[in-house]
């Protein structure tokens, strides 16, 4: 994942020693040589003895949803693009191209009259007039922005075909390097049939050099009409699950330390209109009974990332799942009104929560084990809706009270998120949103400091400075930082938080919302400052707030201050946005040794702009260095543009 250690070189080891020198001025970065004003130490006072309130142990988590490419093109570890034919071009049939090779005749449409299940009702016909085994035609898949080969690897194929003559004879597969058009892995199928049938083939790739440069080339080599349908190719998978998802994004996302996951949306739960929502049922079983259907950031969902791969990804990042239920609302403004309209969602809702924790002897769990998975998971919170603070038509109140009524009739020990401020109950838990700059953020930073602690419990369930495209800055991880340094300090009431969107993936087209936490291509994937400074804020979280002050704060200091007392460890949270460095003078009271070695990881940026992209992927990573000369009372010195977590161990 790329977090570097190495020593503070250049513009940072400069600063300090003017500020040692002169500590009259300051040289902001490396070179633009401005001078100014170094501002006052600000006094920051911790009384370890006296705990404030406990930290929420799920407090940081992870929100997802189909945007950006999250899952098609992203973590769905899928190769093929629109592998069902169903995505809108303009022309011809989006991602796919006919290939006559040699002096082959063919040419290619949708059939909406065949397709090899009730779910998948129109296919991709292949109308050959002549061919031979030497001359084969086919069609070419482009793969999400080119396919990802890597050398001595397997790739598992798969397709639903059929002929209008057993004399089409067989299919073959081959992955096709796009700028030697040399075929680096290549399988035959057994002659087609009459009937459709499943076709499994396996790539294996030689001594090739790693590249997204590649296609998937599909031929026959005598004339006659082959229909195809769900064609599928998957490399290596996070744990080798089948229908799996990438690792080196399963990683990065475990390197966040998350405690939760949201799915499915985010206005993916509710689509567009009420035929467009999340509708659970269709997306579980064998891919052939899956729909697919069409996302509200406009482009069809494979569906691959079903209900249970949802349920899986929690389960494979060992944390809990926070299910969001689809309660009637959809973006466009349609809405079921509660009562007896509302039943049948409701008991989608209630039969989804059977699915995922019900054991093998209830009706959807048995279902759930049928398809492999027998234990039930672990879910504690049930969203209701998203947003709905969108539903201008007052329905909400009464949608969330029925839902509310039903689910803890059956499920008493789930906590119920309502998605917006309601007038007649009290939810066991709201879920807020904030998509801000970082001077709002900045701003903002007390928000919760005096809210009422006998209302619900909150969820920040999707939050992000948004500074930066596709993904986000330095200046937004400053702003990320401050906001989450509020979040930790009011971590009695906030129960969870996610960053909102997840994912992106960088090629052209590939964005329908700017300022992203992780970036990705068909081949490698980064992540942003902002991913680091959560990196850095899950992974050094006590298990209380103790209590503390700031005196002489500056302008664009932020702190945040946890303990472990079963670890020895205090975590002091450091936020400079500033352009100057900031002294700190340090004061702990209440413990009776804090060592002098420390361990401090420090994210800085020379500019707010400056930022990582897929090229240049580790421009802002954590480094880690230890201090010497920590204790009851030292002093620190941020470096401008700087997020800062020292861990200290004292007793
Ligand atoms: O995170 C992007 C979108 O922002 C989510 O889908 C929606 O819930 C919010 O408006």
């Amino acid at each position: 994942m790329g977090m570097a250690s190495r020593n503070f070189t250049g513009g940072h080891l400069k600063m300090r020693q003017v500020l040692t020198n002169t500590a009259l001025c300051v040289i902001v970065g490396a070179s633009t040589g401005a001078c100014l004003a170094q501002p006052a130490a600000v006094t920051l006072n911790i009384q370890l003895d006296k705990p404030v309130h406990t930290v929420s142990p799920t407090l940081y988590g992870l929100m997802t949803e189909e945007i950006n490419y999250s899952y098609d093109g992203g973590l769905y570890a899928e190769m093929v693009r629109n592998r069902t034919f169903q995505d809108h071009g303009f022309g011809g049939v989006a991602h796919w191209n006919i290939e006559h090779l040699g002096n082959s005749v063919a040419s290619m449409a949708i059939d909406r009259t065949e397709g090899p299940g009730a779910a998948l009702e129109h296919s991709l016909a292949l109308d050959v007039k002549q061919a031979d085994a030497t001359n084969r035609a086919g069609v070419r898949n482009e793969g999400y922005w080119g396919m990802a080969l890597r050398p001595t690897t397997t790739y598992k194929g798969s397709l639903y075909a059929k002929a209008d003559s057993a004399d089409v004879g067989p299919m073959t597969a081959d992955l096709v390097n796009d700028n030697t058009g040399k075929s680096v892995a290549s399988a035959t199928m057994p002659g087609l049939s009459t009937e459709w049938k499943k076709y499994e083939f396996t790539l294996t790739t030689g001594k090739i050099e790693t590249s997204a440069q590649n296609h998937l080339l599909l031929t026959v080599g005598h004339p006659g009409k082959v229909w195809i349908d769900l064609v599928s190719l998957f490399p290596p998978t996070f744990t080798n699950r089948e229908n799996g998802n990438r690792p080196d994004l399963m990683e990065m996302m475990a390197a966040m330390h998350p405690k939760f996951l949201r799915l499915p949306g985010g206005n993916y739960l509710e689509g567009d209109q009420i035929d467009e929502r999340f509708d659970w049922k269709n997306t579980i079983g064998p891919l052939v009974d899956r729909p697919t259907h069409r996302s509200p950031w406009n482009y069809q969902s494979s569906d691959g990332t079903g209900l249970l791969e949802f349920l899986e990804w929690s389960e494979d990042l060992k944390i809990e799942t926070v299910l969001a239920v689809y309660a009637g609302y959809s973006l466009k403004g349609d809405h079921i009104n509660p009562g007896p309209a509302l039943v049948p969602f409701l008991q989608d809702a209630l039969d989804e929560i059977e699915f995922a924790t019900g054991d093998a002897s209830t009706k959807w769990g048995a279902v759930r084990a049928k398809l492999g998975h027998p234990a039930p998971f672990a879910v504690k919170y049930i969203e209701i809706g998203n947003e709905d603070w969108f539903d201008k038509s007052g329905s909400y109140e009464g949608r969330y009270a029925q839902f509310y009524k039903a689910i803890k009739a059956k499920y008493p020990q789930l906590e119920l998120i309502a998605t917006a401020p309601l007038k007649r109950m009290k939810p066991d838990v709201l879920d807020d949103h904030y998509y801000k700059r970082a001077d709002e953020f900045f701003a903002d930073v007390k928000h919760y400091d005096n809210v009422d602690r006998n209302g619900p419990k909150i969820f920040v369930g999707e939050w992000a400075t948004r500074e930066g495209s596709p993904t986000t800055n330095m200046g937004a991880a400053l702003g990320d930082a401050a906001w989450m340094t509020g979040m930790e300090r009011n971590s009695d009431l906030i129960v969870l938080a996610s960053y909102a969107p997840l994912f992106v993936n960088v090629n052209p087209g590939g964005m329908q919302w700017e300022s992203n936490l992780i970036g990705y291509d068909a081949l490698t994937s980064y992540g942003s400052p902002s991913y680091y400074a959560q990196v850095l804020f899950a992974k050094y979280l006590g298990t209380e707030v103790p209590a503390s002050s700031a005196n002489g704060a500056a302008e664009r200091f932020f702190y945040s201050v946890t303990r472990d007392p079963g670890k020895s460890a205090v975590y002091l949270k450091l936020v400079n946005a500033s352009s100057v460095a900031q002294p700190v003078e340090i004061e702990m009271t209440g413990a009776s040794n804090v060592a002098s070695a420390a361990t401090l990881e420090t994210l800085t940026g020379a500019t707010l702009a400056q930022t990582n992209t897929i090229s240049s992927p580790t421009r802002i990573v954590p480094v880690q260095t230890t201090i010497k000369g920590a204790g009851t009372k030292f002093s620190h010195t941020i470096p401008p543009y700087s997020i800062q977590v020292l861990e200290l161990k004292a007793k």
